[in-house]
Formats: structure tokens, sequence, C-alpha cells
């Protein structure tokens, strides 16, 4: 595997690959990787003969309530997982590398990155399109992968990628949980063991939804107040948001008469945890 720091290097790697007619994948991650990332790096890799990881927690999607220096970092067991998943090129820029000083342009998409985590985290999304837009440009992937886990940032990426013409094909892949439902995320690596018992308020939140839509429930002011209700119960969460838009255009919408989307952000002890389930009323398999 080879490891890559800076934009020229990726650069050349890739000018070499393209020279051998490899398709190029790219996943996109902060690190402290688990199952969900090596899951998309499968998807990658089934489409791609080369596969680049790039490693870097980007400081501008981070505000100042973010707690950008306790983001989760495990640079060794990274590299680890990566070799052992067969990425082909770990990309591990610095800030400086990315953000060289005066660095002034940025890219934001400004439709679905309203609400949800878009009011809640005043830049975020114009931050994540900012580098995804410039790993695009370097990495030049044919096909990219990024987890349905982030709704609204895949969402947002799409529209990214569609609006400024990036001729990248954007693959999501499936949630990836624990034995007992928790989504996978790096920020689980955060919780106490009484906070992580809790932190399955979510998924425990999103199963009651399904249940009482496929018993009937279409009204989406019940089910969010059956959500609140199962969160309530941990006395360690403290709901950000939980809403339900619709899947296509990320509207709130009152009754569920096609595929919605549930959303959560809950803070479980002093870090944030997110979580989504698509909600398909019986009848429609759109
Ligand atoms: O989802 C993430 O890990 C990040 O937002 C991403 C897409 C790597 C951009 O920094």
């Amino acid at each position: 595997m080879d490891i890559l720091t800076t934009p020229p290097e990726v650069r050349v790697w890739v000018s070499e690959r393209r020279r051998r007619a490899q398709r190029i994948g790219l996943v996109p991650t902060m690190g402290c990787l688990h199952a969900g990332h090596l899951s998309l790096v499968r998807l990658a890799r089934q489409r791609a003969e080369a596969v680049v990881l790039s490693l870097f927690v980007n400081p501008i999607q981070f505000g100042p309530g973010d707690n950008l220096t306790g983001y989760p970092r495990d640079l060794q067991g990274d590299q680890r997982l990566c070799r052992e998943a067969g990425v082909a090129a770990l990309f591990l820029p610095s800030a400086e590398a990315m953000y060289p000083a005066g660095h002034s342009t940025f890219v934001e998409e400004v439709w679905f990155s309203r609400g949800l985590c878009g009011d809640r985290r005043p830049g975020h999304f114009k931050g994540v399109t900012t580098i995804v837009a410039k790993l695009f440009n370097l990495v030049q992937p044919d096909v990219a992968v990024f987890g349905q886990k982030d709704a609204q940032q895949a969402r947002v990426i799409q529209q990214m990628t569609r609006d400024l013409e990036f001729p990248v094909e954007i693959v999501l892949g499936q949630t990836v949980r624990e034995a007992d439902g928790l989504a996978m995320s790096s920020r689980n690596k955060l919780l106490n063991a009484a906070e992580r018992r809790q932190a399955l308020c979510l998924s425990r939140a999103l199963d009651t939804a399904a249940r009482r839509l496929a018993a009937g429930e279409r009204e989406t002011a019940a089910l969010i107040a059956a959500m609140r209700q199962e969160i309530s119960g941990a006395p360690l969460a403290r709901v950000d948001y939980a809403e339900i838009v619709d899947n296509e255009t990320f509207e709130p919408v009152a009754s569920i008469n096609r595929t919605a989307l549930a959303l959560l952000a809950v803070h479980v002890g002093s870090t944030r945890l997110i979580d989504n389930a698509l909600l398909t009323p019986q009848g429609h398999g759109d």
C-alpha cells in the first residue's frame, strides 16, 4: 500500500494508475476506521482496480462547539486495516497541505444543506463539500463511496457532484451496525460504558418508528413523538433533532405516503451521534 501525504504525490500516483488504464475508487474518511468504513472499501474495490482511502480530519467542517481536537484518531490501526482491506493508496495529508496559507475558495451546496445537521452545525456542509471537491479534483476517481449513515451529507455530495459536473459515480454504502443495533461510528469510541449502553436509544427509536408505521400510523408527528419518548428513557441522551423527511426531497412530511427517512441527532453524554432509517409504508416499494 502506498502512503501519500501531499497533493503533488497524489497527482503522480493517479497519473501512473491511469497510464495502466486502471479505474480509481475513492473512499473519503476522517479515520479511526471501523467495519462500516471497510464495507465502503469493499464497495469501491468491486468497482475499481485501485482504491484510494483518504484519511483527513477536515478542520473546516468542525464548528467552534464541535471538539475537533477530541475527534478520535488511530493512525496505526487505520494503516493496518487499510492494508488488510486491499487499499492501494492511503492519502494522509496535513491541514497545511490541504489548506495552505491564503486558501480562500470554498464549495457550498445550498439546498439539501438546509435543516437537520445544516442548521445545527452552521458551515459544516460547506466544509464537507469543499474537501470532497478538492479530493475529487486531486484523485479524479471514477467512483467515490460514502456511508448512508450520514444521509444528509450523502445527499449534499450527490447534488454537488451533479451540479459541478464531476464525472464521478457516487455509491452509498448501507449503515453497518454493532450486534446490538448501534450504528458504527468513529465517535462511538468516545462513549463510556453507561453512554454506550444508552446510545442504543437511537436505533431503538428508529425501530419504534418503523414498527408504528407498520402498525398503520402514518402521521409523522406521532412517529416523531414515539421516537422522542423512546430516547427520553435514556437519561444520558438529549435529542438534538428527530425528524422525518421525504427521502427524495428531504422536505419534512406530515404524513408518510411514500418512502420517507427518519433522522436522529442525539447527544449521549458529550458525544453527538446520528442515525437514520428509511420508512416505507406498506404497498410502496419506492
Ligand atoms: O463522513 C466523513 O467522514 C467526512 O465528512 C468526509 C466525507 C470524509 C469529509 O471530510
